[in-house]
């Protein structure tokens, strides 16, 4: 039997490209090797937000189904790769998730088959990491038995308007005729597609997107530091420029990057970099600053405190959205973590409210969780505003009983301090 589609990875970018296709009509299963997102899914449960429980119950009425069974790739006549990209214990790209998926595809690979990788990856991943693992695998060569693209993802969670079919999605093959079976099977689905002169070009433009936000938002970071540093109003500086019709984009500052991509991206295009003799400058110095961003949240914090004639040992901070984006539930990577450490390493106990995060841990251990955001606010010493989740209404911040710490240049008031 044949399959138009089997997707390896059923995460925050699987799982939405799984739904893309089966709402296109194309057969489509996905593998994953979690037992928790498979059972979750075969029950109708979504674990990605963004991806209804509804939708996912519809995806299997027409036909979608999750395993962990490498069986499902016999007769796929498409398989896109979507496991995590993460960094080993030293920080360096860690391809093992890749790896073992191409090992998996590569003892089923058949003639004809499209194999793309999405995950976001170094330059040169798709030519001298996977297609190696598959050729060698399987015994047919890429270009001539088989068809290898590369499609980065650009998925933004929580976005209403952008999705996987109406954002302009880059593809490339290993050969002018994989670029073209990869253009053919994702033009069943994404409105716009653009071709890029290869595979390298490709994953190299999603490298400079997300190091292109890294960067800035270390720009602004720094811009804030020095604005805290000189008496200088850096949110009303953001405001006046952000008017420029032209040649500006705007970027906000706040405690430090997370997420499973703009923190991890640049450390793979720099460990690429440094692999082959090029020190990229740039990178370098936005790790300085974003790495220093949670510590100067936790120095303001304890500053507020002392002002306030408070602790630290004893004081209550209350912290107000963990997860690392605003109204979306992924605390991957998020800045509050190191900003929760360096307050209870202070002696301050801390708690947070956040409406998407159910668990908090910091060091294995969980942070007290508040759900009632005004008692919360009633019995803290110091509120930190860390996320902009829409929950935080100007007026509750403004009106808040405590001192109130914010990152986001959002609330007014007398007890209101900005970064
Ligand atoms: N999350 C985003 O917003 C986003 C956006 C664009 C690109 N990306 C990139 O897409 C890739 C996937 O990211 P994600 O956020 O979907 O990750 P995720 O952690 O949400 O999901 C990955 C899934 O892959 C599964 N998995 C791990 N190893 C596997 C294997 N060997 N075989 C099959 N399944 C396996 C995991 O169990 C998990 O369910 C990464 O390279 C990431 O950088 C992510």
């Amino acid at each position: 039997m044949t399959i138009d589609l089997v997707v390896m990875g059923l995460g925050h970018v699987g799982l939405p490209l799984a739904r893309a296709a089966v709402s296109a009509g194309l057969t489509t299963a996905g593998y994953d090797v979690s037992g928790a997102v498979v059972s979750g899914l075969a029950e109708g449960r979504s674990h990605v937000g963004g991806v209804l429980d509804a939708e996912v119950a519809a995806m299997l009425d027409a036909g979608f189904r999750a395993t962990a069974d490498p069986a499902v790739l016999d007769g796929a006549q498409t398989v896109v790769i979507c496991v995590p990209t993460g960094l080993t214990p030293q920080g360096l790209p860690d391809l093992s998730a890749v790896e073992d998926a191409a090992r998996v595809v590569a003892a089923r690979l058949r003639p004809g088959t499209l194999v793309v990788l999405e995950s976001t990856s170094y330059p040169g991943t798709t030519e001298d990491v996977v297609r190696p693992l598959l050729e060698r695998g399987s015994g047919l060569r890429a270009g001539e038995d088989f068809h290898l693209a590369y499609s980065p993802q650009r998925i933004d969670p929580g976005n209403p308007v952008w999705d996987v079919h109406n954002t302009p999605k880059i593809v490339s093959g290993c050969t002018a005729l994989c670029a073209k079976y990869a253009v053919a099977f994702y033009g069943r689905f994404v409105d716009r597609l653009v071709l890029a002169r290869g595979t390298r070009e490709a994953e190299m433009a999603k490298l400079l997107e997300n190091t292109y936000r890294y960067v800035n938002i270390a720009l602004v970071d720094e811009v804030a530091l020095f604005c805290h540093r000189t008496g200088i109003d850096v949110w009303d500086v953001l405001h006046c420029a952000a008017t420029k019709p032209f040649g500006f984009a705007p970027f906000v500052p706040g405690p430090g990057v997370g997420g499973h991509c703009i923190p991890v991206d640049p450390r793979y295009l720099a460990a690429r970099a440094e692999s082959q003799g090029f020190p990229f400058r740039i990178l370098a110095a936005a790790d300085e600053v974003l790495t220093r961003m949670p510590r100067h949240v936790v120095e303001r914090t304890l500053s507020l405190l002392r002002e306030a004639r408070k602790g630290p040992e004893g004081a209550r901070a209350l912290l107000l959205g963990v997860t690392y984006k605003a109204d979306v539930a992924d605390v991957r990577e998020t800045p509050a973590r190191p900003v929760a450490e360096g307050l209870l390493a202070a002696g301050v106990e801390v708690t947070y409210h956040d409406p998407y995060a159910a668990h908090f841990t910091v060091g294995g251990r969980p942070v007290p969780r508040a759900t009632d955001l005004q008692a919360a606010l009633d019995e803290a010493d110091v509120a930190v505003l860390l996320q902009d989740h829409a929950c935080y209404a100007r007026e509750t911040l403004g009106n808040a009983p405590c001192a109130v710490f914010d990152t986001r240049g959002k609330g007014t008031g007398a007890r209101v301090t900005h970064l």
